[in-house]
């Protein structure tokens, strides 16, 4: 890989405190915009004004709980006052669709077309006005909603499994790109819930979208795997050789990269539509020395054989469970059973892994572990029982190479406050500065500054009685961590009720686009219901974020 140059930027922003305000805290010399809200127009129509829409309407608006985002430059537009955004929607904002919960078992077809209608992805063209706000082009081609009730197909060595038209993805939890300029969103569940009568090997899939509706049509490339996918982040080397490193966000879960077989081609888009189809799926062990292994999952390899043993979550009990017994008896079989592969071949039982990032010059990767309750049994990697807040873990490939078979693993942080010594020092964490809890999104910007997202449930418990979770820590915000001094600086509090998830930005890193999701308050609009939104961030003085 070409070395990055040192890292030249700054941090000067003043961090805002914790905060359980219902409204967007940035710092002293900044502004918030609200650009897309559920229930707003992706494609033309009717968008949301108060009443519950017809499933039609529905299925041209904004979905609901936006998650992972990426920004896409058009050829023609300056990319740092126009693009694409594609935006992940993982649930519906069910209280703009009807009254009432969810139920699959007795939804009416118009609910669960509704319900399907808001999972799924927007695409939107952006721009920045005259006036310096950052708006949706309306009408432009680009924009477009690709839903639950939407059809997909399915590519690579498992497609034979799935059925040859796909009914909808949904949990379209976070996300990431490719070098050819695609979209890849990740389904973050592997039954289609909201509608059971659909075949469940049709879910818990990457599916790569073209923005530019050039290429393939929406496809769900079975050979990256078969679990609850959270996100996607890739490493590139200088020979156009790429690695897309995965986390299966349950417990248990492990961290998995995919390596394509051949080097991309960068001159022609077209060239590389099976680039996802062709490669091998591997599974990280982390073993307690600091080492760790990438082992492949391939029938026939690491032990992928006709009656192979599953040890199953050994992370939830001092008592071992009873093992199971799985066939492998082709690749098929084990992308489709990827979680179980995983377990025979070695791969570490995880505190839930959430978002990867790859850092700019290939000398790291990190990964969120939100936090698992359940963990009874602690390993070096996941090094806490009743693991509340999470921790952040850091690995080098050998040689930084996307290529390695091998790397080095660091505990980066442990999640906590020091304030909640009370519950016990496992509740306490090692943040230095501003701290948090359960780290979920995460992701170095292109001049390498680390941003962290999170996700403590709501209502939640701190670990410490009496003290709930927002007291501890205030809504769930979003963080500027130093990676060498492991100093936090906290950015953004969202408003009540809501988790902080996607970030994106212009080249120029002038603007920073984040999702509010799920929020329960009276947010974004006053006197109106709450809605999960996409968020602008610019500096008042038109300067990069951050600096
Ligand atoms: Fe959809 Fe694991 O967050
Ligand atoms: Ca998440
Ligand atoms: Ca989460
Ligand atoms: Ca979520």
């Amino acid at each position: 890989p070409t070395p990055a140059p040192a890292p030249s930027y700054s941090i000067a922003f003043a961090s805002v405190a914790a905060n359980q305000n219902d409204t967007v805290t940035v710092p002293n010399g900044y502004t918030v915009d609200v650009l897309l809200k559920a229930g707003d127009s992706v494609e033309a129509g009717t968008p949301y004004s108060g009443s519950y829409p017809t499933p039609a309407d529905a299925e041209k608006w904004a979905g609901g709980n936006h998650d992972g985002m990426e920004y896409f430059e058009l050829s023609g537009t300056d990319a740092n006052q126009g693009g694409l955004l594609a935006i992940n929607h993982e649930l519906a904002d069910y209280n703009i669709l009807f009254s009432g919960s969810y139920d699959a078992a007795t939804a009416s077809a118009d609910q669960k077309a509704l319900a399907l209608s808001a999972v799924g992805i927007s695409v939107v063209e952006v721009a920045k006005g005259t006036d310096g706000k950052w708006a949706v082009k309306a009408g432009s081609r680009y924009n477009k909603r690709y839903t639950g009730n939407s059809s997909y197909k399915a590519s690579g060595p498992a497609s034979g499994l799935l059925s040859n038209t796909i009914k909808g993805m949904l949990n379209n939890c976070s996300s990431g790109r490719t070098p050819w300029g695609t979209y890849l969103t990740c389904e973050e569940t592997t039954d289609n819930y909201l509608d059971p009568t659909q075949p469940e090997n049709n879910y818990g899939w990457v599916v790569e979208i073209d923005p530019y509706q050039e290429l393939a049509q929406p496809t769900k490339r079975t050979a990256l795997g078969r679990f609850d996918h959270e996100n996607v982040a890739h490493m590139t080397d200088s020979n156009k050789r790429v690695a897309f490193y995965m986390g299966d966000d349950s417990t248990p879960g492990c961290i998995y990269k995919f390596v394509c077989d051949r080097a991309y081609n960068s001159s022609n888009r077209a060239a590389n539509t099976d680039m996802l189809d062709h490669g091998t799926l591997y599974v990280a062990r982390f073993n307690a020395d600091g080492s760790g292994e990438w082992r492949a999952l391939v029938q026939g390899q690491n032990g992928l054989l006709p009656g192979a043993s599953d040890p199953g979550n050994v992370s939830q009990s001092t008592t071992p469970p009873t093992p199971a017994i799985v066939n492998f008896n082709t690749d098929a079989d084990v992308l489709i059973n990827t979680k179980s592969a995983a377990r025979v071949a070695g791969g570490t039982v995880m505190d839930r892994p959430e978002w990867l990032t790859v850092a700019p010059d290939n000398s790291a990767v990190y990964c969120t572990l939100t936090n698992n309750s359940s963990r009874r049994v602690a390993d070096a990697a996941n090094p806490r029982i009743r693991n509340l807040h999470g921790h952040i873990i850091k690995f080098k490939e050998k040689d930084n190479s996307p290529l390695a078979t091998t790397f080095t693993w660091e505990i980066f942080l442990l999640a906590g406050d020091p304030g909640l010594s009370a519950g016990g020092s496992n509740l306490v964490g090692d943040i230095k500065g501003d701290t948090f809890s359960s780290p979920d999104g995460i992701r170095i910007d292109p001049q390498g500054r680390l941003w962290v997202q999170t996700d403590h449930s709501v209502p939640g418990n701190s670990g410490v009685t009496g003290t709930t979770i927002d007291q501890a820590f205030g809504h769930n915000a979003m963080f500027y961590v130093d990676q060498t001094s492991k100093q936090s600086k906290r950015f953004l509090v969202g408003p009540e009720g809501c988790e902080i998830t996607g970030i994106a930005y212009t080249p120029d890193l002038k603007t920073f686009f984040v999702n509010i999701q799920h929020p329960t308050g009276n947010w974004p609009v006053a006197g109106q219901q709450p809605r999960s939104s996409t968020v602008v961030i610019t500096r008042n003085d038109g300067q990069p974020v951050g600096n």
